[in-house]
């Protein structure tokens, strides 16, 4: 555990599958920071959409206006999971963890995350989050957008066919049917849509660390990190 009385804001962006929500979630265990990953949230608005029939899971049109409406309608809110000992998401009191990670909703959740309002909302959600500080958030615009001035930003990137590989694997732990081969072409898709949407695309902050961890193991990350997140917090 790291002690300090300075909270900071440590902002982790990257591609999808680069690692992040892994790293994430063990630097906020060792400041004990709150960990938000705001993915899920983006995902959580898709679930509903597709529950909803405001997004058509074959040509991936949207009912904007229906959602737009609706953005009242949705309370996203993470819990704390004692026997993962990780958090999950839930759309409504209702616990989303499992569904949000499914193929259906990796799929479409690229075409709901590049529309204007839903990022407003969420972003605003999201800075209420961070407002004490002492908070660890992952996503694509976090250090860009919704925490400029974040005192530690990290950009994470992999290589398509590693990042492939580490979701296959996952979703296999989690008895989830899926090809390696549908997985990449994901991936691939959503590095795309997340680089060139018109709304807050996938990019590298400035002031950011940059790490590409195609060859790097956890444990050497993790080191990595935390040697900057130490830097950070003293000059906080
Ligand atoms: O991190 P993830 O793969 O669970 O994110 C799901 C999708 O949400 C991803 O395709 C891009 C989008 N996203 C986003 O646009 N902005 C964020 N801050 C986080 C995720």
């Amino acid at each position: 555990m790291i002690k300090s009385d300075n909270k900071i804001i440590i902002a982790i962006d990257g591609y999808s599958s680069s690692g992040k929500s892994t790293l994430a979630k063990e630097i906020a265990h060792l400041l004990n920071y709150k960990y938000i990953d705001s993915g899920a949230m983006y995902r959580a608005i898709t679930l509903f959409a597709l529950r909803n029939n405001l997004i058509n899971p074959k040509d991936h049109s949207i009912d904007e206006e229906k959602l737009r409406n609706s953005l009242n309608a949705i309370h996203i809110n993470f819990k704390y999971n004692s026997q993962k000992n990780s958090q999950d998401t839930y759309l409504n009191d209702d616990n989303i963890e499992d569904e949000i990670r499914e193929m259906t909703v990796s799929n479409n959740v690229s075409f709901i995350s590049k529309i204007g309002f839903v990022r407003h909302e969420m972003v605003r959600l999201q800075q209420e989050m961070g407002k004490e500080k002492g908070i660890v958030m992952d996503g694509r615009d976090i250090g860009t957008v919704v925490f400029p001035d974040a005192e530690l930003k990290i950009f994470m990137n992999a290589k398509a066919e590693v990042r492939a590989e580490r979701r296959y694997l996952e979703l296999k732990e989690k008895n989830i049917d899926v090809s390696y081969e549908e997985i990449l072409e994901n991936v691939r898709k959503r590095d795309h849509i997340d680089e060139t949407r018109d709304e807050s695309p996938l990019k590298k902050a400035h002031d950011s660390v940059e790490l590409d961890n195609s060859n790097m193991d956890r444990k050497e990350q993790l080191e990595h990190i935390i040697g900057l997140v130490k830097e950070r917090i003293k000059e906080a």
